[in-house]
């Protein structure tokens, strides 16, 4: 196989890090395509803890380049403190490791203060990760944003961002009545900090495409989940972008061929961040036990994550949506031990049992059909499954008609079970 994608088969947080980082040690490219640094992916090596936001999660490898797409949108002052980050961790990045398009659309200031005042003034809270995300997005499709190779010319910059203001500075003034930087003000501090991106900047299109054409093995790494995907997810309350597998070809380019895999990180459970219908949630004692032997804390926001039984209706949907070929099945461990641990296998809507939760249903609507599931107690010291994990494993199985080509039991790079070859 020469070409994998990542997806996140859920709602985010699913363990793409992880997975990316111990794939990445296959591969020669690891490419971003979507999204910012509202991401953020874990990677933990011995005693270190590394959070990646922007940068793709091959980075810890010196054989392999990481390409940030045009399709993310990136905000120049988080990266600098991104790659700070990465080079205090012992971590080389060079502008042979690192490569970023020079079209990717640039986070403004302004895109930061929109998200803000709209979640704090509504009328609809989402529940974003306040990082300027959709109103950089919003400034990319409405043909007024700002690419990163702009950020190289003072001249341009300011005209480009003065033309910006025209209609935010109403926004800005009349309707939240905020402060806001001046053209100027925003031309000096982007001007500056374009000299941290700039030994990065280039054609990623061409490198990949070169790099395809040499043989070399990508791998593409999403952001976020199918289910936070602008067109396929629980709309409005997703993200910006294509988070799917379609968002590969328009937001990072896959010239002269096609993905040999499609590999949907998908946990044992389910968890959410932030606003939207959670059919499978969980209020009591189990959630609030599931959230702490979990960690389920946002790796961005630091926010709680909301906990509950892992939905294979809407699991269904996704490996559809998202052509997903097969799942990596992470936090296995945060489930045994649990007395009653249940999944749900359908739901009852408008008078009708469904099992795949297609888009038109109304997630706020539907009952789930629990199913309770065999306690399991495997420690994963041995290298044999208890028959009641099996059972769990290939119950989600046959209801996807995928296979779990991964487990995961544990944070750390070797706590993993490959029951399927990648690259
Ligand atoms: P991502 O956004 O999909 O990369 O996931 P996050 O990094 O936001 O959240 C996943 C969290 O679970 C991180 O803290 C990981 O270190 C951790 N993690 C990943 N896989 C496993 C696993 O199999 N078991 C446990 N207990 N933790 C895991
Ligand atoms: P990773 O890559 C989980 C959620 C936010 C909010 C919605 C919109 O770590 O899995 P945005 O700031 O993107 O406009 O917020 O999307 N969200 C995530 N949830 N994991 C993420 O990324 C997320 N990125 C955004 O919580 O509900
Ligand atoms: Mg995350």
């Amino acid at each position: 196989m020469q070409s994998l994608a990542i997806v996140g088969a859920q709602w985010g947080d699913e363990g793409k890090g992880k997975i990316t980082d111990l794939l990445g040690q296959k591969c020669d490219v690891v490419a971003r395509f979507q999204g910012g640094n509202n991401a953020g992916h874990t990677i933990i090596v011995g005693e270190n803890k590394i959070v990646l936001h922007l940068i793709p999660s091959g980075i810890l490898h010196d054989h392999c380049a990481s390409v940030v797409g045009h399709g993310v949108v990136f905000d120049p002052e988080a990266f600098k403190e991104e790659l700070q980050t990465v080079l205090d961790s012992g971590c080389s990045v060079t502008p042979e490791k690192l490569k970023i398009s020079e079209n990717c659309t640039v986070i403004t200031m302004y895109n930061r203060i929109l998200d803000g005042q709209r979640e704090a003034k509504g009328p609809v809270k989402i529940g974003t990760t306040g990082r300027g995300i959709g109103p950089a997005y919003e400034d990319k499709i409405s043909r007024k944003g700002l690419k990163l190779k702009d950020l190289m010319d003072k001249d341009t910059l300011l005209t480009k961002l003065k033309a910006n203001l025209i209609e935010k500075e109403v926004l800005f003034k009349t309707h939240y009545e905020c402060e806001f930087p001046s053209a100027e003000e925003e031309a000096n501090r982007l001007f500056e900090l374009g000299k941290s991106v700039a030994p990065f900047l280039c054609d990623t299109f061409s490198f990949l495409d070169e790099s395809l054409q040499a043989g070399k093995k990508v791998l593409y790494e999403g952001a976020q989940g199918v289910l936070l995907d602008i067109d396929y997810g629980s709309y409005p309350y997703v993200t910006s972008s294509n988070t799917s597998t379609g968002g590969i070809y328009t937001g990072a380019g896959l010239p002269g061929n096609h993905i040999g895999e499609v590999l949907g990180i998908t946990k044992a459970y389910l968890t959410r961040v932030g606003e939207g219908p959670f059919p499978t949630e969980l209020f009591d004692d189990k959630g609030e036990f599931i959230q702490k032997k979990g960690g389920e804390f946002g790796a961005t926001t630091g926010r709680k994550r909301r906990c509950g039984w892992i939905d294979l209706p809407l699991l269904k949907y996704t490996v559809k949506a998202s052509n997903i070929t097969s799942i990596a099945l992470t936090k296995l461990d945060v489930l045994s031990d649990i007395e009653g641990i249940k999944i749900c296998t359908g739901y009852e809507y408008k008078g009708k049992t469904i099992d795949c939760a297609y888009p038109g249903i109304n997630l706020e609507e539907v009952k789930p059909i629990l199913t309770e599931m065999p306690t399991f107690h495997d420690d994963f010291k041995s290298e044999v499954l208890s028959d009641e994990l099996k059972h769990y494993i290939s119950t989600i199985e046959k209801f996807v008609e995928i296979p779990a080509g991964i487990i995961a039991y544990g944070p750390e790079r070797s706590e993993i079970k490959f029951q399927k070859d990648y690259f």
